[in-house]
């Protein structure tokens, strides 16, 4: 596989005021056009999360937490490489069951994302994964959903970091981003 983490940040393209004016759009999708992108990127940040975790005093990671929507295309995969289950944490009305909510500031209003209480156990080590870190609202309501089910994030990953955003001031586990901007 020729490809790099520098080539694979190539593939991501710009769309500016998309979905509206004054955004600049980031799209990852042309990655999953490329098999062998695609492997590069999941190779890459399954090889930091086990790199990470070697850290955590002969602890494994026990669950990788995807973010609706865009975190389900990483998820899956990583918990595979990781050995770990995979737990989707979904906006508001989209999960069945005995669930756990939290809410978070969006540009307009407040949104609400939630998780299955009994997907999570009790003293699990978490990795959080999702497309993208801007302001990181989503991800500290994923972190404080997680804590509330007396788990522990270990980490957050991304595959692009809007840097100028800040969102990795308001999260309290660590974080790694493939992609920075
Ligand atoms: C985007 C992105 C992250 C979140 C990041 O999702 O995929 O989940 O925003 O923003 P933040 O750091 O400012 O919270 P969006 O809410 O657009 O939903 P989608 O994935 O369903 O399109």
């Amino acid at each position: 596989n020729l490809f790099t983490i520098e080539s694979v940040k190539a593939l991501v393209k710009d769309y500016p005021d998309f979905p509206k004016d004054g955004i600049l759009f980031k799209d990852i999708f042309p990655i999953f056009q490329n098999h062998r992108a695609l492997d590069c990127l999941l190779n890459h940040m399954a090889d930091e999360a086990i790199t990470f975790s070697k850290k955590l005093n002969g602890s494994k990671i026990d669950a990788v937490v995807g973010l609706d929507a865009r975190g389900f295309l990483f998820g899956p995969t990583l918990a595979l490489k990781l050995e770990a289950k995979f737990v989707p944490i979904r906006k508001r009305g989209k999960l069945p069951g005995i669930l756990v909510s939290a809410s978070y500031e969006k540009e307009y209003g407040v949104d609400i994302v939630e998780i299955q209480a009994d997907s999570i156990n009790q003293g699990d080590n978490v990795l959080i994964v999702d497309d993208l870190l801007a302001t990181g609202g989503t991800c500290r309501a994923a972190e404080d959903l997680i804590k509330k089910l007396g788990a522990n994030v270990v980490l957050n990953q991304f595959v692009i970091e809007l840097c100028e955003l800040n969102g990795r001031d308001i999260l309290e586990a660590p974080i790694h981003s493939v992609i920075k901007y």
